[in-house]
């Protein structure tokens, strides 16, 4: 792993591009999150494209990605208070619950931290397993956010299986920015999504995304693959982002933007 940006010094210590793995903690470090947190919390997307804009290869993102990017995704889990993720990428990838990381474990007590993020899946029609891991062996329940109007059989279903239901909006449907703000009420405010595509693209859509953490696989793939972001009304100007690091691994690349609003968190 090396540096590309903000360009190495010569003095840069672990960060400096030094051709090796990066360690959990200096990971950690390259994505900590901006202190003080913003009492409104800090929404974190780590999301990963190839080459010709694809957000998936054969309706998984695994074929883009690397082991440098699993790495970084799971750091970002590490550090994240709950992991946002839309329903059809809980289906497609068959999600299971956050996995406790013994490396992380103190850095989480002292930041008054659950053991591990709580996965909160976003659906409106609430077509999900139940049955599965994610919702009969999470570490921490995971959180069901839907709309007020959702099947009342399949609210009833989830908190059956131990779900914790959060309403953030007045229909079936949530409005993206009431679910940051729902959250972080919780006490979740380091917040992360993984997605998908659906679901960021409307995030973006409503302004609320404060970091977008993307991957550039070295890889193309043609075919009908949608982009990472899809959905959500059109925004008249297109939302302009700020490069604050840029990492490289046999090609891939893991950059991070914050939009201007946002404010730079710490980088180093
Ligand atoms: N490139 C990457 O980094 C990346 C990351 C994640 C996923 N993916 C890929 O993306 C594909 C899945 O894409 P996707 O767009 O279907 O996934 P998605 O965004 O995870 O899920 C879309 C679903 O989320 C729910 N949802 C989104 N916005 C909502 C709102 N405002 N209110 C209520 N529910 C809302 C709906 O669920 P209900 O239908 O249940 O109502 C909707 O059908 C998979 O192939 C996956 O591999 C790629």
């Amino acid at each position: 792993m090396r540096r590309l940006l903000p360009p190495p010094t010569g003095d840069d210590g672990p960060n400096g591009p030094d051709g090796r793995e990066w360690s959990p903690a200096e990971l950690a470090a390259a994505y900590a999150h901006p202190d003080p947190l913003p009492d409104g919390g800090w929404l974190r997307a780590n999301m990963v494209t190839s080459l010709d804009g694809a957000g998936h290869h054969g309706g998984r993102s695994q074929p883009l990605s690397c082991p440098a990017d699993m790495r970084i995704f799971g750091v970002l889990r590490a550090l994240a208070d709950v992991i946002v993720v839309g329903a059809g990428t809980v289906r497609s990838e068959g999600y299971r619950p956050a996995r406790r990381r013994e490396e992380f474990a103190g850095a989480r007590v002292a930041a008054g931290q659950e053991p591990v993020a709580a996965i909160a899946v976003v659906s409106a029609g609430l077509d999900l397993d139940f049955s599965s891991p994610l919702f009969t062996e999470p570490v921490v329940p995971t959180l069901l956010v839907t709309g007020e109007a959702a099947p009342p059989e399949r609210l009833a279903a989830a908190r059956a299986a131990g779900a914790r239901t959060v309403f953030a909006g007045e229909g079936a449907t949530v409005e993206p920015a009431r679910v940051r703000t729902e959250l972080a009420a919780l006490g979740y405010r380091r917040q992360l999504t993984e997605g998908g595509p659906g679901l960021l693209g409307r995030f973006v859509a409503a302004g609320v995304l404060d970091e977008l953490c993307l991957t550039v696989s070295p890889r193309m793939t043609a075919g009908e693959a949608g982009r990472i972001a899809r959905d959500g009304t059109p925004v008249e100007v297109p939302r302009e982002l700020e490069p604050i690091s840029i990492l490289e691994e046999d090609g891939f690349l893991f950059t991070r933007y914050v939009t201007r609003s946002a404010g730079r968190p710490v980088t180093r």
